[in-house]
């Protein structure tokens, strides 16, 4: 049995990277050996983010050695600093490594040289990471988008269309215009409606189907809830594909937000009417749609059992 892994996390002072590291210090299998920041550098941990209180962990601007480094950065930092890191494993968890150009030019409007990353949303099966050196970890609206309809890859074709609504936290913690509190708080308002950056993940992760989705902002912190229109599926195809899986759990109601936040699960929730069936996903943006994904995919690509150290009870209420 090998020793610890060493991991780093890269942004630590922003809100998925402060997630990354709740879920690596719960870890049996990893150590975490630093943690960096920009303009935070220099602050201990605990004094930034003091649910960390009794984690002795300076902030720092240099990267130190690691065996696998999170990437948690904005969006054209990542694929700047990638190619200087030598380490066995790198796990992006920003849209730098997601999409195949030119499409992903297009969508955050850069271009990247070289391809993309193995693409991790481990239900499209849990052998693909074994080994990788190189992990893109799903944006959090693609995850839930996906989870919803991955039972249904290969059996549907054509268009289809979601609403999705997510929290505050999904736009970092650098404050902005649309995260304000004033024009957040007791307010509902639709975003890159049919051009959101996450749409060409879900389809090119379930196939054959064009997406006409429309994303709102909440007014939460946390969490994501999307939901699909579809013509009559039985649910018993999404009891049957997520049947033994521990970060899945499929209701025959519809989920809530409250039940999955902290939590590395996804609730979907599927309910059959006359001729239609409406399916539902939930998540934590931070933890199922950024953090504990990433710490799911380490485990998968170290050979690790898939929910090693990420079967926390979420919190409550
Ligand atoms: N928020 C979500 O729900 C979510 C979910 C999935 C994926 N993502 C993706 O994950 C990435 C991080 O998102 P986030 O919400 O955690 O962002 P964030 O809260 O804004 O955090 C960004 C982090 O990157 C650091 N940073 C910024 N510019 C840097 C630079 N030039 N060099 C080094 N470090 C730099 C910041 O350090 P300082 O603060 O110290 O300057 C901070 O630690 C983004 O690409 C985002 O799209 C976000």
């Amino acid at each position: 049995m090998r020793e610890k892994v060493r991991a780093v996390v890269v942004g630590a002072s922003g809100y998925t990277g402060a997630e990354t590291l709740r879920w690596l210090f719960g870890h049996p299998a990893v150590e975490v050996v630093g943690a960096t920041a920009q303009k935070h550098a220099g602050k201990k941990l605990a004094e930034l983010w003091p649910q960390f209180y009794g984690h002795d962990l300076t902030l720092t601007a240099e990267i130190p050695p690691a065996d696998v480094y999170f990437l948690c950065l904005p969006h054209g930092e990542a694929s700047k600093l990638a190619p200087s890191l030598q380490a066995e494993c790198i796990i992006d968890l920003s849209g730098d490594h997601r999409l195949p150009e030119p499409v992903h030019g297009q969508h955050y409007g850069f271009s990247r040289e070289g391809g993309p990353w193995p693409y991790g949303l481990p239900e499209m099966g849990f052998d693909r990471m074994l080994g990788a050196t190189h992990i893109a970890n799903p944006g959090c609206f693609a995850t839930a988008l996906s989870l919803a309809l991955l039972p249904l890859s290969g059996k549907m074709q054509g268009r289809v269309s979601a609403v999705g609504i997510t929290g505050s936290t999904g736009s970092g913690a650098t404050p902005s215009d649309t995260t304000h509190h004033p024009v957040r708080a007791e307010n509902l308002r639709s975003y890159k409606v049919l051009g959101h950056q996450h749409v060409p993940e879900v389809e090119a992760a379930i196939g054959d189907i064009k997406l006409d989705f429309v994303p709102m902002s909440g007014p939460f912190r946390r969490g994501i809830l999307v939901t699909f229109t579809l013509p009559a599926v039985p649910a018993r195809l999404w009891e049957t594909f997520y049947q033994s899986n521990p970060l899945v759990r499929v209701l025959k109601k519809p989920p809530e937000l409250l039940h999955v936040l902290g939590s590395a699960r996804a609730d979907i929730g599927v309910i059959e009417g006359d001729g239609v069936t409406v399916v539902q996903c939930a998540i934590d943006n931070l933890c199922r749609g950024a953090g504990s994904q990433a710490v799911a995919n380490l485990n998968l690509r170290m050979g690790w059992p898939y929910a090693l150290g990420l079967d926390r009870i979420g919190a409550v209420p």
